[in-house]
């Protein structure tokens, strides 16, 4: 004899609270442990799956299931070589994030824009970028670009969050869940750490302005690939340039490498003033750690507390 759950829910909601805790309850007690249910479920998280699709479970396993098809790119009309011919393809090697699994396969959506071969989306960012006269066409162009295939995958653009007249601008690498959710970089845990950091030498989200190298989430956390880094750099230049800070910060080795060319460890880059050329403008730059990597490790905050100063005295300059 089973016992009775707990009550999930109060009020009016109760029956229905009570009832699904129980279908929940009993199906786990019939057919899987609590602690392996816990475990499967924290694997589909680590795998990108972070939303429900339905309410009824789907068996893809069961005979006869007709699996919907992805759709097919159609072959790209400015060229007359075979798909392998094709554009030279930058390097796709794609590092894991420390804490993210390997990536699950992109299926476009379903009627959605289609990727085009990364040289002519490199070509085509370019163009688009470098006509941007404001941060709005920026956006909106950014809104209309189909090259980059996150895009895809993910709910929303994350472009930036701040001050735009800001003259301290951070740069990190890519959003994660929740910022895919809001639109907005560094509202996740990170970005709460984020906070915390510029609280520490008295600013805010409105005397900085955040954006990332990558303005769309890789699924599953994943780190975007060189391709996609390529195609999305000439944006946040472009951004960096219509900002025009005093200061740039690069959060963490991607947007270190990716901005300032500096492929070293971030522990052997971090704290030391570089310049960022912004078109016509030298722009003084420092990498310091990812608040990502100062959440799994906090000892590395006192070299972060250090690049803080360093940065507070240089807008104080
Ligand atoms: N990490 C990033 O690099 N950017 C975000 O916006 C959030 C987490």
């Amino acid at each position: 004899m089973q016992a009775s759950p707990p009550l999930v829910n109060g009020g009016a909601a109760e029956e229905d609270g009570w009832s699904r805790a129980r279908l929940c309850y009993t199906t786990a007690a019939m057919s899987i442990d609590p602690a392996v249910a816990r475990e499967l479920l924290t694997f589909y998280a680590e795998a990108g799956v972070s939303d429900l699709v339905g309410e009824t479970p789907v068996d893809r396993l069961a005979a006869g299931f007709d699996e919907p098809r992805a759709a097919t790119p159609p072959a790209d009309p400015s060229s007359s070589a075979p798909p392998q011919e094709r554009a030279t393809e930058i390097p796709t090697r794609t590092l894991r994030r420390r804490d993210a699994p390997a990536s699950p396969p992109i299926a476009p959506k379903p009627g959605g824009p289609v990727p085009v071969a990364a040289e002519a989306a490199t070509l085509a960012a370019r163009e688009a970028a470098a006509s941007a006269g404001s941060l709005e066409e920026l956006r909106a162009l950014l809104e209309a670009f189909d090259g980059c295939a996150l895009k895809l995958t993910a709910k929303r653009l994350v472009f930036a969050d701040g001050n735009p007249q800001a003259r301290l601008m951070f740069v990190g690498e890519a959003p994660g869940r929740e910022e895919d959710i809001e639109g907005l970089p560094f509202v996740g845990p990170s970005g709460q750490l984020l906070d915390r950091m510029l609280a520490s030498i008295g600013l805010d989200r409105t005397s900085v302005y955040i954006a990332n190298i990558i303005p769309w989430r890789p699924p599953g956390n994943r780190d975007p690939s060189l391709q996609e880094t390529q195609i999305c750099l000439p944006f946040i230049r472009r951004q960096i340039e219509l900002v025009a800070p005093d200061v740039l910060v690069t959060l963490g080795k991607p947007s270190t490498a990716a901005l300032l060319g500096i492929a070293d460890g971030i522990r052997r880059t971090r704290g030391r003033w570089m310049t960022y050329q912004a078109g016509e403008r030298d722009i003084r730059a420092m990498a310091t750690f990812h608040p990502a990597y100062l959440l799994r490790q906090p000892l590395e905050k006192r070299h972060s507390w250090r690049d803080l100063l360093a940065i507070k005295k240089a807008l104080e300059s």
